[in-house]
């Protein structure tokens, strides 16, 4: 049956289903919100019945389960300490004497790090005239001429190319020799012959003091 003694809208027509006391309790609600709340909803009026009242507080009441529910699993995609911690290694290089190299290991990978002489530098440079297979630049795989971080990881089927102690084959060209398939890298890491189809990879990396290297 529809009651008449409920509260008026805007427009004059009679709310809906409703007793005094909920008329009541809806009126005070509508003054609350239109206070708190309905400044920032624009055009929205008082006189708002309940079932706009129960829209809202459904609303409400949705995006606060959501908000529960989002923020532990992006909680959960935030990465760990420890995980940050193994985004990045620095590297002091200060004790690397020219002609030397060193392996450290970064997200898992082998990472290169070879202090090149002046030598292994103009063998580099002179190599940019060549006929490449992965044609770049000795200059644009170097932050400092002298220093070369290449990841370890030969890019034909993943073995770990040699070239890191002074005994071993470092094949023609004198960077790193893989001995797997007989791939040859030059002292820029680019791959210069055999079945490597890239010249090995540059990871991210940056000089954060003279002989400090970050990587990641
Ligand atoms: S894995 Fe290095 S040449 Fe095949």
């Amino acid at each position: 049956m529809k009651r008449t003694d409920g509260p008026h809208s805007s427009d004059g027509t009679s709310e809906e289903h409703l007793s005094s006391a909920e008329a009541h309790e809806v009126e005070r609600v509508q003054e609350l919100l239109d206070t708190r709340f309905m400044a920032d909803l624009g055009p929205v009026k008082k006189g708002w019945g309940r079932r706009q009242f129960l829209n809202i507080s459904t609303i409400a009441v949705s995006f606060a389960g959501i908000n529960m529910f989002i923020w532990p699993f992006v909680e959960s995609m935030n990465p760990a300490a420890d995980v940050e911690a193994m985004a990045s290694t620095d590297v002091d290089v200060s004790p690397i004497e020219p002609g030397q190299s060193v392996t450290v290991v970064w997200r898992g990978k082998p990472v290169f790090i070879r202090h090149r002489t002046e030598e292994e530098i103009v063998a580099a440079r002179q190599g940019d005239e060549d006929e490449l297979p992965d044609p770049v630049l000795d200059s644009e795989r170097v932050e400092k001429p002298e220093w070369l971080v290449l990841i370890g990881i030969c890019t034909h089927l993943g073995c770990v190319p040699r070239g890191q102690r002074s005994t071993d084959p470092r094949g023609d060209y004198g960077g790193w020799f893989c001995s797997c398939h007989g791939a040859q890298y030059d002292t820029s890491g680019r791959i210069r012959t055999g079945p490597a189809p890239k010249n090995l990879e540059i990871p991210p990396y940056s000089f954060v003091a003279d002989d400090l290297i970050r990587i990641g």
